[in-house]
């Protein structure tokens, strides 16, 4: 697909509801798409989205090993209400052991390096994966959620990966998110009532305190600018 293309899919889906962009490039791409769910709200809308229209599609996440015990239930929770199966790729052992019997158990508070050397073999790698064999992939983006991510758009290549990206819930805001989650009785983790708006592993996220950003509590130890875990480099 050229970039003049892809720009005017993107133009052409900016006004469009989730839904809508969900169908149109599951429909479209088959098997050669799917989504990448981490179990957040965002990916709980998108999994609804995706199931209640299209039973078959794929749905893959990514377990570090270290997600908080609430997520692996509500992965559970989830497989068993919508009656999907859900794949889970897991870091390569070896690599893991490598790390963790060099540089210690908790490593990723002693430097940003050490953090990212973790997140490329917890998540980066098992990512590659599980994109084998597709051309697209969709995911909970939205630019609200940080400065990193203001300029998404609804449809973009994704350099990186050398993918179309889909990110459907582009544009709409936390709010919208849980209104949607609510009338439809989605599933979700019970943290996010504690405190948690925004979960990755448990040992790099925390509670925010009121007024804190969304992201404040990943990677709490480290500046805005360098929170991203590399799944989505721009
Ligand atoms: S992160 O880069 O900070 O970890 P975030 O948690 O905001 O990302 O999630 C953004 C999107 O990345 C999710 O909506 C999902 O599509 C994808 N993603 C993040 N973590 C995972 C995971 N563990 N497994 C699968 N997809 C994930
Ligand atoms: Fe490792 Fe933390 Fe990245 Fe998870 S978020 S892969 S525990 S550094």
């Amino acid at each position: 697909m050229t970039k003049d293309e892809i720009k005017e899919l993107a133009g052409r889906f900016r006004e469009a509801s989730p839904q809508e962009i969900v169908d149109y490039f599951v429909e479209n791409f088959g098997n050669k798409i799917a989504l990448s769910s981490s179990l957040s709200i965002e990916d709980q809308v998108l999994t609804e989205m995706v199931i209640s229209n299209h039973p078959e599609a794929k749905i893959f996440t990514l377990d570090t090993g270290r997600l908080f015990p609430e997520t692996y239930d509500l992965i559970d929770r989830t497989s068993k209400k919508y009656k999907f199966n859900l794949q889970v790729f897991f870091p390569e052992k070896e690599a893991v052991e490598n790390l963790v019997n060099n540089k210690g158990i908790n490593l990723f508070y002693d430097s940003v390096e050490n953090r990212k050397e973790c997140c490329r073999i917890r998540k980066i790698e098992p990512l590659k994966r599980a994109f084998a064999g597709l051309d697209a992939w969709i995911c909970g983006l939205r630019a609200e959620q940080s400065i990193t991510r203001k300029d998404i758009e609804v449809v973009e290549w994704d350099e990186n990966n050398q993918l179309l990206k889909i990110n459907p819930l582009a544009f709409w805001s936390e709010q919208k998110v849980w209104d949607y989650i609510k009338e439809k009785g989605i599933p979700y983790n019970p943290l996010h009532d504690k405190g948690y708006p925004s979960i990755g592993c448990q040992p790099c996220t925390r509670a925010i305190e009121a007024g804190e950003d969304i992201r404040a509590g990943r990677w709490w130890w480290e500046n805005p600018e360098t929170k991203e875990c590399g799944l989505h480099k721009r």
